[in-house]
């Protein structure tokens, strides 16, 4: 398999340029995006493999970007194994029943990728078919504490009190939780492996929420059992952590293992890797607000994040890949993502 730029860079190895990507680069904000998706839920888009298999190809195609990302949803595995629970468009994911004694537990049963979600396998198997060697196709998957938090709240939740309550009045409960949704993480990430993913990230979206404590003792021992699983079976493919508004967790989020850390667009890169040593590979982390506030904004942007990623010397650092520093916007302009992903590319080429 020939060398990719985004493959090399995550393992902090020299590479041809800095290898773009964008969270949610499938999406509303592509025109050829809303023209194909239909109204229906976004989970009956991910069972159509040709379909999701066009959605993920739809922005390597027009950006050039450095990676496909599997058109598929965190909720997934959920769904697949009947535990109730959809996406409602413009809100997110919804429980029918949410998750909150050892009896709805049981409704959340171990996850069979190849049985429970087959149409996952086969639209990797035809995108690893399609995509050039250079750009790899990432596997996903959500951490434990983030789809946890879905399947207890119910819906979207700015607070997280019912997550929070579970976590401190039933460290048990919580814990086999947990314990059940690392398998789901685990079986979902190795299968799209298997079918030919080359790389994955693991979602922590909202781990923001908890303190350093409460991370550290109930949710970091979780989110250290999948890497440290899918490093035992995958030595050779590099791993991404991600959360929003983690600046405290970032050094527990590390030590959980992945190769590279995902960093919103509130920390600074030197500063992470003054705190977690300059060999700290990252990947972000342009502000996606500034994408919204056209491409001169968002170039300036683009140029201020490649100078924090700049060697004491001035020359690029070689474990980086760049991104937002979370989803592209609906309302982004796809121009501007183009130009953005131009800049990188240029002013990163060796
Ligand atoms: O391009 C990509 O990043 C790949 C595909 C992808 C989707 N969801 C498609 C999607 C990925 C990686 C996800 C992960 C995901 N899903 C996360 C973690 C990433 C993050 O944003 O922090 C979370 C929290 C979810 C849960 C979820 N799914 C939400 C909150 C929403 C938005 C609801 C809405 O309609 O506004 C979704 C739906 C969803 N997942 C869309 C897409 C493209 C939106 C549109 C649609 O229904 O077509």
């Amino acid at each position: 398999m020939a060398a990719a730029p985004f493959i090399e860079a995550a393992f902090g190895r020299p590479s041809t340029h800095t290898p773009v990507w964008f969270m949610r680069q499938a999406g509303r904000s592509l025109p050829e995006y809303r023209a194909l998706r239909g109204n229906g839920s976004i989970l009956d888009a991910i069972k159509q493999p040709d379909l999701a298999a066009e959605l993920t190809l739809q922005p390597v195609r027009r950006y050039g970007v450095d990676a496909a990302v599997l058109f598929s949803d965190i909720v997934v595995p959920a769904h697949a194994v009947g535990f109730g629970i959809d996406v409602a468009p413009g809100t997110g994911p919804m429980c029918t029943q949410p998750l909150r004694t050892a009896a709805d537990l049981a409704r959340l049963r171990p996850f069979d990728a190849e049985a429970d979600a087959p149409y996952v396998a086969e639209t990797v198997r035809q995108l690893a078919g399609e995509l050039p060697a250079e750009v790899p196709l990432l596997a996903f998957a959500g951490a434990p504490f983030t789809v946890a938090s879905y399947l207890i709240e119910g819906r979207p939740s700015k607070t997280y009190v019912n997550t929070k309550r579970m976590m401190h009045t039933d460290p048990k409960l919580w814990n086999a939780v947990m314990e059940r949704l690392v398998q789901h993480a685990v079986e979902s990430i190795s299968s799209q492996l298997r079918n030919g993913a080359r790389a994955f990230q693991l979602f922590d979206s909202w781990a923001g929420a908890l303190s350093a404590a409460d991370y550290q003792s109930l949710v970091q021992p979780h989110s250290t059992a999948v890497f440290s699983a899918l490093r035992a079976a995958f030595p050779d493919v590099p791993g991404i952590h991600f959360g929003v508004g983690c600046d405290h967790l970032l050094e527990h989020m590390h030590a959980a293992g992945p190769a590279v850390l995902g960093l919103d667009w509130r920390t600074p890169i030197a500063q992470a890797r003054r705190r977690m040593g300059d060999g700290l590979v990252v990947q972000g982390n342009l502000d996606p607000a500034l994408v919204l506030a056209g491409t001169d904004t968002a170039l300036a942007g683009t140029r201020a994040v490649l100078a924090d990623n700049a060697n004491p010397n001035g020359s690029k650092h070689p474990g980086h890949v760049f991104n937002l520093g979370h989803g592209v916007q609906p309302e982004a302009d796809p121009d501007v993502l183009a130009a953005v992903v131009r800049l990188v590319h240029e002013a990163t080429a060796a």
